[in-house]
Order: C-alpha cells, then sequence, then structure tokens
C-alpha cells in the first residue's frame, strides 16, 4: 500500500470488519429475541456487517448503509445488489442529516457497525479533517464537551451521536469499539438518564481479528422507552454463555464490579486528597542525578556542583514495583508550591547557577503548566514530598501493590510522578496504614472500582476513593475482612 493510501486507512481508522466476525456478532444478536425492522450501518466501509446483519434478519424491512470511502461504497453497493431492501452510498458522518435517515427507519432498529479506529490526535498529526466540528468545551455538557478534549476516540463522539438517535425508540446497538471507549458512552448515556433496557459487552480479540493492539469489545446496548437499566454484563468471549462481571454507575461514578462495590460501598469516600502523585518535572535529564563514586552526574553526563541539601533519593515506578533502592537523586528547585526556584539566586547560589545554564532546556518543556509557573518549577511538590516515612505504589504497573518506604541515608526519598504516595509522620504510621491499604478490604474495594484495560488504571482519584478512617474502623469491628 502507498504512503498516501496508508495515511488515509489512518485517518479514517478504517479496518473492515472480517466478513466472519460480522456473521458471529450477527448470530449472536440473532440468537435473542431481536427481531429488527429496519438496520442502519452509519460507516459501514465495505458492507460485511451490512451484509451479516440481512442474512441474520431477513425479515428487516430496510437496511442503509453509509461510508466516506466510495471505492468502499462500491464495493458494498455490489456485495448487496440483490438485497432489494437495501441501500448503501456515500455520506460523510460529520454531515448526513441523520434526522431525515432515521425517521424513514421502522422501530425497532438495529444500528450495527464498527466505527473508525483513530483518535482526534491521530487526525490532527496527519493534517487530516476526519473529524467532528470543534466546539469550545468549557462548560459544556454532552456531545460537544468531547471535542474540546485534547484526545478522543472519533469511535466515542459517533457512538455518543448514535445512542442520542435511540434515545425513546426501541432499537439496539451493535457495535465494535474499544472497551475503554464503551464504558465512556454508556456511563455519559447513563448518567443523561437514557432509556436503556440493558448493556453487554463482549470481549474480542482484536489482534487476532484486526491486528491491533487494544482492548476491544462488542458493546450491545438495548433501548426502550421508560427503561433507565444502569449496569453492563461483561461476557469474556462471543461465545461465553454467562458474565464474568458486571460494571455500572453508583452514584454518577462508573464501578467495575457492582457486586462487590456494593458491599464495600460503606467505604467509599469522595473528596480526600491523601494519595499525592510524585515529582512532575518534564526534564529528567537536568533534574535527575546519578552518583558516581563522589560526583554527581546529570542525564547529559556532565558533572554537577550544586548544594546538597536540594538533591534528594529518588524512587521510580520499576524501584518501587521491584523493592529496589534509590538508584538516583533528584534535585528539587523548590519545596513546595509555595516556594519559587527564583530563591535558589540567595539560598543556594550554585543550584542557581545550574539551573541557569540549563536554562534553554528548561524553557522549553512542552507541557502548558509550565507557562503560568516561575521559571524553572516543578509540580507536585509540598510538604508531603519530604516526609520521612510514606506508603507508595506505582502508577504504571497494572498491580495494586504497596511498598513501605522509609528514609534513605536519614534523607527522605522522593518519587517521580509515575508513583503515588501516602505521606505519614512516623514509622508507627506507616506500619498501621500499610496494613490497612494491603488488607483484604482495601483491595477488594479498589478491585471492584478498577478497569485493568485503562491505560493507568490506578491513579490518585482512584486510592483517595478509600476511606481510610471507615476501613480503620470497620478492621477493629472486624467488619468487611475475610479473615486477615
Ligand atoms: C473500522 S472501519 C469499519 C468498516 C465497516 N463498518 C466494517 O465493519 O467492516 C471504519 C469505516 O469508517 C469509515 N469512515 C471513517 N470516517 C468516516 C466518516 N467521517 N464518515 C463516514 N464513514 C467514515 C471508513 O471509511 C471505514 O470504512
Amino acid at each position: 500500500m502507498n504512503t498516501k493510501h496508508t495515511k488515509q486507512r489512518v485517518e479514517f481508522g478504517d479496518f473492515q470488519t472480517p466478513p466472519s466476525l460480522a456473521r458471529e456478532v450477527c448470530a449472536l444478536l440473532a440468537d435473542t429475541d431481536l427481531s429488527p425492522s429496519s438496520i442502519l450501518e452509519p460507516t459501514c466501509g465495505k458492507g460485511s456487517f451490512l451484509d451479516a446483519a440481512i442474512r441474520a434478519f431477513p425479515d428487516a424491512i430496510s437496511a442503509r448503509g453509509f461510508d466516506y470511502n466510495p471505492d468502499h461504497v462500491q464495493v458494498a453497493q455490489t456485495m448487496l445488489a440483490n438485497h432489494p431492501n437495501a441501500r448503501v452510498e456515500c455520506g460523510d458522518f460529520f454531515s448526513v442529516d441523520w434526522e431525515s435517515v432515521l425517521c424513514k427507519l421502522p422501530d425497532p432498529i438495529l444500528v450495527v457497525g464498527n466505527p473508525p479506529w483513530v483518535t482526534n490526535a491521530t487526525v490532527g498529526s496527519l493534517g487530516g479533517a476526519n473529524l467532528p466540528q470543534k466546539t469550545n468545551a468549557d462548560g459544556l455538557r454532552g456531545i460537544e464537551a468531547i471535542t474540546g478534549r485534547s484526545n478522543f476516540d472519533i469511535s466515542e463522539w459517533m457512538l455518543r451521536k448514535t445512542m442520542g438517535w435511540l434515545e425513546g425508540r426501541i432499537g439496539v446497538m451493535a457495535v465494535l469499539c474499544k472497551t475503554s471507549v464503551a464504558r465512556k458512552v454508556l456511563h455519559f448515556s447513563w448518567s443523561e438518564n437514557a432509556q436503556i433496557e440493558s448493556a453487554k459487552v463482549y470481549r474480542i480479540n482484536a489482534i487476532e481479528e484486526f491486528g491491533a493492539s487494544v482492548d476491544a469489545c462488542l458493546l450491545i446496548v438495548r433501548f426502550n422507552p421508560g427503561s433507565r437499566s444502569v449496569e453492563c454484563d461483561v461476557y469474556e468471549t462471543l461465545h461465553a454463555a454467562i458474565p464474568s462481571t458486571r460494571f455500572g454507575m453508583w452514584k454518577n461514578r462508573i464501578v467495575a464490579d457492582v457486586e462487590a462495590f456494593d458491599r464495600l460501598s460503606s467505604l467509599c469516600s469522595d473528596g480526600l486528597v491523601g494519595w499525592r502523585s510524585g515529582v512532575k518535572h518534564d526534564c529528567s535529564r537536568v533534574f535527575e542525578i546519578s552518583r558516581k563514586q563522589n560526583t554527581l552526574v546529570n542525564g547529559l553526563g556532565e558533572q554537577v556542583s550544586i548544594e546538597a541539601d536540594v538533591v534528594y533519593p529518588l524512587l521510580k515506578s520499576s524501584d518501587v514495583v521491584h523493592g529496589r533502592g534509590p538508584r538516583k537523586y533528584l534535585f528539587l528547585p523548590q519545596r513546595s508550591m509555595a516556594e519559587s526556584p527564583l530563591d535558589l539566586e540567595h539560598s543556594a547560589p550554585l543550584a542557581w547557577k545550574y539551573l541557569l545554564s540549563n536554562s534553554d532546556m528548561l524553557n522549553n518543556r512542552r507541557s502548558s503548566i509550565y507557562r503560568k509557573r516561575p521559571p524553572f518549577s516543578i509540580f507536585g511538590i509540598g510538604p508531603y514530598s519530604l516526609t520521612a516515612w510514606k506508603v507508595a505504589i506505582s502508577g504504571l504497573y497494572k498491580e495494586l501493590r504497596f511498598s513501605k518506604i522509609g528514609p534513605h541515608d536519614g534523607q527522605p526519598i522522593v518519587f517521580d510522578d509515575t508513583c503515588y504516595l501516602f505521606p505519614c509522620d512516623s514509622e508507627e504510621e506507616c506500619d498501621v496504614l500499610y496494613e490497612l491499604v494491603t488488607s483484604s478490604a482495601a483491595t477488594d474495594f479498589w478491585l471492584s472500582l478498577v478497569f485493568w484495560d485503562s491505560k493507568r488504571p490506578i491513579t490518585a482519584k482512584l486510592l483517595n476513593l478509600l476511606d481510610l478512617a471507615a476501613l480503620a474502623k470497620n478492621s477493629t469491628s472486624g467488619h468487611l475482612f475475610r479473615g486477615d
């Protein structure tokens, strides 16, 4: 395939569904009591899904397909030429007059498909235009708000739109998408009180089916006026007869395992800020320093001569996970957000000189968060960063493994921003906290909330949902604990 075609394929998220998978999905749908009068596929590509749906539901009186790509449309038209009720045409999802299409399609309506697998960031980087119109997102709710995000899946936008079409109608949406997108569109619809009767997610092997390494699924959502279900059964494969788990919405929050969470909801807090992320600096070559014999060397291989009291032992995610001690040190140009690196000019002149000599690199840090701060600033720093004792966890690894961290050579250890930490005033407090967060009740609580297939399942927000005071109270009374 030439570069132009590859670029177009990427911009249009063009991964055609293998006909065997389309047939499997439609057979699964036909195995239920579903009997659609009309079928719609808004991005039908070469038509394998539409064809499989028409075959699975021969009584449907109308089937419509649209796609942006005229070559695909032609292939689909040829394939469906023998179906008098089927019509496929060229259309851009973002500009088709869907209202007039939908009003001609009788209930029950089945919307099938496999919307494009691409993010707005990728489309942008290709200089492409396959995007919904951008709306200024501040304060906006709903579908318009998505376009304000720096990175979103085009399919999320399309699926939200599709679910909007089905609101107040009798119908089913059955689509292939990323599992994270399925959760996002369900969460949004649930929080908007959508009239959803049921939702199911069947995991599919995207590597096998599409050669794409993503967590993907078949999402089936049934709409029925008056229904208000806020739960979704998860099946491990398309052939699984019983769900492995059920996620859902609890007080506007999405929880991974509804049953487990119900049992532990008394441990759920709102708005605690005990867990913090480590230091964010975005310039490891300047701020991270190694000790070689008796000299300090930065990431550029240069010898560093700065005051000892601005340098702290550092742990990164892999150190925390592997139980290793500090291999590097972190230069902290400030010890809290109230301090400024500019103060170093007087308090630590060598460190100040070091910052000045690296100012080009530091001033070029890309993140916009640095723009409104004094030069050379870092983030995620405060008194909590410098307590001698902490409980820490890596946010990069997909496991709930906590570590008790004490001082190193008499100095508090600091963490990079891939780690989360809970500061403690003493070793005794750290012991108690460690016992609590590694207890079965705490583990079960977090497991009921965490989606392991997310990019970064463990976050400070997730960790802070556990009400440690409630947990401690329950542990003394013996409630909620599985015998530990
Ligand atoms: C993942 S493929 C799936 C194709 C087909 N639904 C299937 O299941 O085989 C996504 C399809 O979306 C089409 N597409 C991408 N952006 C579109 C847009 N803005 N409007 C209409 N179709 C679009 C692509 O041409 C491609 O055929």
